[in-house]
């Protein structure tokens, strides 16, 4: 069911006001999604600074947008590996040393469906390690900016957070038992769904209305996720999928993110993404999302986790 409110196309880009004089800061725009959402963005004439790991294709990347919307774009990049901690944090420093608002801070970037098992320089699970705790630190350490500039938190999940064991499993958070690729994405990405509502209700107990965080995901989407850390089987199905109408282009898949990082008055609580069938393509707006994403004791369990594996400490 699409948000009545967007009517039948649901959520679109139309729909977004001129974003002159706001700031917005996105993880992962060398390709997919988030290359379409800093794209759409410019376009509406916002400044954007993109968080990537490899500065060739954040070259690149800024040179085909100049190809297609002109010279006079507000886009630089800051260099960041997410599954490494020291990267995060430099990167979080250089942007705060770089830009003086956040109106919102999207955590796009992410890898999936790693075959086997890699454990990341600070021990973590690659997918736990970049998805989760790379955007963690990332937000702990640019909240207070976020907070300064009433900006958002966006947080660019997937209806994985419906597949695999639909928890966190404490027990064995780097899957050293029985390790499986699509169990181990899905944890990372309800971890990040999760923070995002545990992170609504630790700024509602502080009295904080200046922040608003939102969850949301693409549907499924033709970008390079599973080429770039998929298995062979899994670019296979992948690709065969791509066929199908079952997916949609990545440009569709930004529309969630996008929505969440602009639109006035949406409601904290919705997970936003394609409303159409299975939730993989279809009109955006709010749709339901299973109650395990909102289990407040296993979300402050995590979060608690969090700060003490990384070391940092939320300022709320
Ligand atoms: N596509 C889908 O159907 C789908 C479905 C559900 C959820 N999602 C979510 O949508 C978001 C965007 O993914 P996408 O589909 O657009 O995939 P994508 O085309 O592979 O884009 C992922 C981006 O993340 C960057 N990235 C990967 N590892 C990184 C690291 N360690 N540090 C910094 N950046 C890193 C990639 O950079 P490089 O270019 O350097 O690799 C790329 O810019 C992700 O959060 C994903 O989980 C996608």
């Amino acid at each position: 069911m699409s948000d009545k409110r967007f009517g039948k196309k649901g959520w679109t880009p139309e729909l977004m006001k001129p974003q002159n004089g706001k700031t917005f800061v996105i993880t992962g725009t060398t390709s997919g999604t988030g290359y379409e959402a800093a794209k759409i963005l410019l376009s509406k004439g916002a400044k954007v600074v993109m968080l990537n790991r490899n500065p060739k294709k954040s070259e690149d990347t800024i040179a085909a947008y100049k190809n297609e919307l002109g010279n006079n774009i507000d886009v630089s990049y800051i260099t960041i590996d997410l599954g490494i901690q020291d990267s995060v944090k430099k990167a979080a420093s250089e942007v705060l040393n770089t830009v003086s608002r956040i109106d919102a801070l999207m955590c796009n970037g992410a890898i999936a469906q790693v075959p086997k098992q890699v454990i990341t320089v600070d021990g973590w699970e690659s997918q736990m390690g970049v998805n989760y705790f790379g955007h963690f630190t990332q937000q702990a350490l640019l909240y207070p900016l976020i907070e300064k500039s009433k900006g958002r938190i966006v947080t660019v999940g997937s209806m994985g957070y419906n597949m695999g064991i639909k928890t966190i499993k404490f027990d064995d958070l780097n899957w050293d038992k029985d390790y499986k690729a699509n169990d181990a994405y899905s944890q990372s990405k309800l971890a990040q769904i999760m923070t995002i509502y545990e992170l609504q209700n630790r700024l509602a107990a502080a009295g904080k209305t200046d922040v608003k965080a939102y969850a949301c995901h693409p549907g499924s989407s033709r970008t390079a996720l599973i080429k770039t850390s998929g298995s062979f089987m899994m670019r296979l199905t992948f690709g065969l999928m791509k066929l199908s109408p079952l997916t949609q282009p990545a440009e569709n898949g930004a529309y969630p993110a996008l929505m969440c990082a602009t639109e006035e008055d949406l409601d904290e609580k919705g997970f936003y993404g394609p409303t159409g069938r299975s939730n993989w393509v279809g009109p955006v707006g709010a749709h339901h999302l299973e109650p395990h994403a909102k289990d407040k004791a296993v979300a402050k369990r995590l979060w608690d986790l969090s700060e003490q594996e990384t070391g940092i400490k939320w300022n709320i």
